[in-house]
């Protein structure tokens, strides 16, 4: 099986819901996706937010986890194993829309936007930033693309809502790969 369809399969499989959340994983990044095209991003971001939590996936199935990265954190597993098909605009998104939370956070208005889930699972990646940690950030080359990919993320998690299926997505994957 190429890795397209290998993604592909991933998200028509999986079932289970995101962490404290009413939609599935696979409705969840579709939606996150939806998002990006209404906003009218780039298909680079549009191809980050489909695939963003993709680590969780792989660490929701063993078959697929390589040793050095059981202990990974999801965005990080994400980016290690999508580095090897996957050009880098599309990859510097994913990687760092744990750290555009921690970012945002900083702004009362979006930390009350947060989901309960989402409030504790903040907690664990390092907490709000502090000034120099997010002095250093907007200097990130994909600081912008990442705080973007976060707000679609934030508000993709609408239960029951009419979402695409994955294969619509084949080309745009497929157009991404090195
Ligand atoms: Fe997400």
């Amino acid at each position: 099986m190429n890795i397209i369809d290998k993604i592909i399969s991933s998200y028509l499989n999986n079932k289970t819901l995101y962490i404290g959340e009413k939609v599935t994983m696979t409705e969840h990044m579709i939606q996150t996706a939806m998002l990006a095209e209404k906003a009218k991003c780039s298909s680079n971001l549009i191809c980050s937010s489909l695939l963003h939590d993709y680590g969780h996936f792989i660490l929701e199935n063993p078959d697929m986890l390589v040793n050095e990265m059981k202990n990974g954190k999801h965005e990080e597993v994400g980016f290690k194993f999508l580095k090897k098909y996957f050009i880098k605009e599309v990859l510097g998104p994913i990687k760092y829309h744990v750290k555009a939370k921690r970012y945002l956070a900083r702004k009362d208005k979006y930390f009350r936007l947060l989901s309960k889930a989402s409030k504790v699972s903040l907690k664990l990646q390092g907490g709000i930033m502090n000034k120099s940690e997010a002095k250093q950030f907007e200097k990130n080359e994909f600081f912008e693309e990442a705080v973007k990919l976060r707000k679609f993320d934030e508000a993709a998690k609408k239960f029951g809502l009419k979402i695409k299926g994955i294969n619509e997505y084949k080309n745009l994957l497929t157009s991404k790969l090195i």
